[in-house]
């Protein structure tokens, strides 16, 4: 049995202290949000935090998470607020959509360490993986959660997306992006 801490509750978990937390956390809590792609810690679909930290989730033990707080896609914010998602939202950045939990989680770490992060920090922290190709979005999503904006005007153009209806989304750091 491991007691574990999810997106602030406690929970009694019945399984093998070396089975993988990912699982865990899709079959025992239900939490469907954190995906599985490799298994084997290259990818960055199954990312989430442990204390504040991004792991992978397939390739972390279940018992390691013991006494900390883990949070997943389900628990950043309560209402899809935190500033990466409203960036990502502000930005259509998903497409077919199965990356992007361990990414915004990956980038939702990256701003806590780095709130005004280089296109140099975004390279060395952004490992995750995306079939799709969202990393311009993604870089510029990024950006304009941290208030920076940059790139985030050429990627309005391109995807014709609206300065107005990204503002609408709540996104404040927007106005930065249209100069
Ligand atoms: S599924 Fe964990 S890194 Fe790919
Ligand atoms: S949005 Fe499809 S894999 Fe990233």
């Amino acid at each position: 049995m491991l007691s574990l801490n999810v997106n602030g509750r406690d929970h009694q978990v019945d399984v093998e202290p070396e089975m993988p937390l990912l699982w865990v956390l899709r079959e025992q809590l239900g939490l469907t949000g954190t995906k599985f792609g490799c298994g084997i810690a290259q990818c960055g679909a199954c990312t989430v935090h442990l204390d504040g930290q991004p792991v992978r989730s397939c390739s972390y033990p279940a018992s390691v998470a013991e006494g900390r707080k883990v949070v997943t896609i389900e628990g950043l914010s309560a209402t899809s607020s935190h500033p990466v998602q409203m960036a990502w939202k502000a930005l259509d950045v998903p497409q077919c959509g199965y990356c992007q939990s361990g990414q915004i989680l990956a980038a939702a770490a990256l701003l806590e360490a780095k709130p005004k992060p280089t296109d140099a920090d975004i390279d060395e922290a952004m490992t995750n993986i995306c079939r799709c190709g969202t990393y311009q979005r993604v870089r510029a999503a990024i950006h304009l959660a941290a208030g920076t904006g940059k790139g985030v005007g050429s990627i309005i153009h391109m995807a014709g997306l609206s300065p107005d209806r990204a503002c609408g989304a709540g996104c404040s750091n927007l106005e930065g992006a249209k100069a």
